[in-house]
């Protein structure tokens, strides 16, 4: 595995360090588990394999971003013809669910810092449920669009804000704060593409339930994933009691993803 040395990342694109570290903290202390509950990312790489399976692909390096245990390229590579023999870079900042991926090679890199400088001028940028986690995702994105080269593709996929409205509305009822991670709007990513000189062939906002949840089995199971970094401090077991009672036991968690297919100009 290669580490690359952060000095190399552009000077405007660099990470804040704190919350980059409990977030590979808490996908590490999960990454043994991390496939056994990971459904919905799983039915989303799948549905992007088949998205891809008649793309032509040019010449050049190819990236998987936030590449996890491998769940989006297995899926690319096993629908798209094109990818035979040419397994995207499986780029994490996560050394453990790196060590569980099958594929390679696999680069330990923080995607705050931007693209290492391997990745100028690739040929397809992927990432599925990874953008959400960086400090600022639409320039992260347009980042990413511009150094595609032309003809290249970006194929992505992340939850956006209108997600978990049964979380928001349980917190405003108890009257305490709203604790998950600050989700993107769609629009202003689908802009931040556009901006990087990708042309959208493929956009859809697409909404996933989990049937039977409510409160306690939410929170347990964004814990099981790994994804229970938060950018606001843990609310204390009074008010997390609080916000429980407001969360009718049974109620769906809705999750809002946005799926986006496009090229570069
Ligand atoms: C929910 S997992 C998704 C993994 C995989 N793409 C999938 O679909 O199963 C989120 C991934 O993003 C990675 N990640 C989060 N923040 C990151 C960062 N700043 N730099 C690189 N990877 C990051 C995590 O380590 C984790 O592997």
């Amino acid at each position: 595995m290669t580490v690359l040395p952060l000095a190399s990342a552009p000077a405007d694109l660099r990470a804040t360090p704190d919350f980059s570290a409990q977030v590979r903290r808490g996908f590490g202390r999960q990454a043994g588990s991390y496939e056994h509950h990971a459904r919905l990312q799983q039915a989303v790489a799948w549905r992007l394999g088949r998205l891809c399976r008649t793309l032509p692909l040019a010449a050049g390096p190819c990236a998987d971003l936030g590449a996890g245990s491998g769940l989006l390229s297995r899926a690319l590579v096993q629908h798209w013809p094109a990818l035979a023999g040419r397994s995207p870079l499986q780029l994490d900042q996560c050394p453990e669910l790196l060590a569980r991926n099958p594929l390679g090679p696999g680069l330990l890199w923080d995607l705050n810092n931007g693209l290492p400088q391997p990745l100028e001028r690739a040929a397809l940028l992927v990432s599925s449920f990874a953008l959400q986690w960086l400090d600022a995702p639409a320039p992260q994105l347009r980042h990413w669009a511009e150094q595609l080269r032309p003809g290249g593709w970006l194929v992505l996929a992340l939850p956006t804000s209108g997600s978990f409205p049964q979380w928001h509305q349980a917190a405003a009822r108890a009257g305490v704060a709203c604790t998950g991670l600050g989700l993107p709007a769609a629009q202003p990513l689908l802009a931040a593409a556009a901006a990087g000189g990708v042309t959208l062939a493929r956009q859809q906002v697409l909404r996933f339930s989990r049937p039977r949840q409510g409160g306690l089995a939410t929170l347990r199971h964004l814990r099981q994933l790994g994804a229970s970094a938060s950018r606001q401090p843990p609310l204390p077991p009074g008010k997390l009691r609080r916000l429980l009672a407001h969360w009718p036991a049974g109620t769906p968690l809705t999750w809002e993803v946005l799926l986006l297919l496009g090229r570069k100009d």
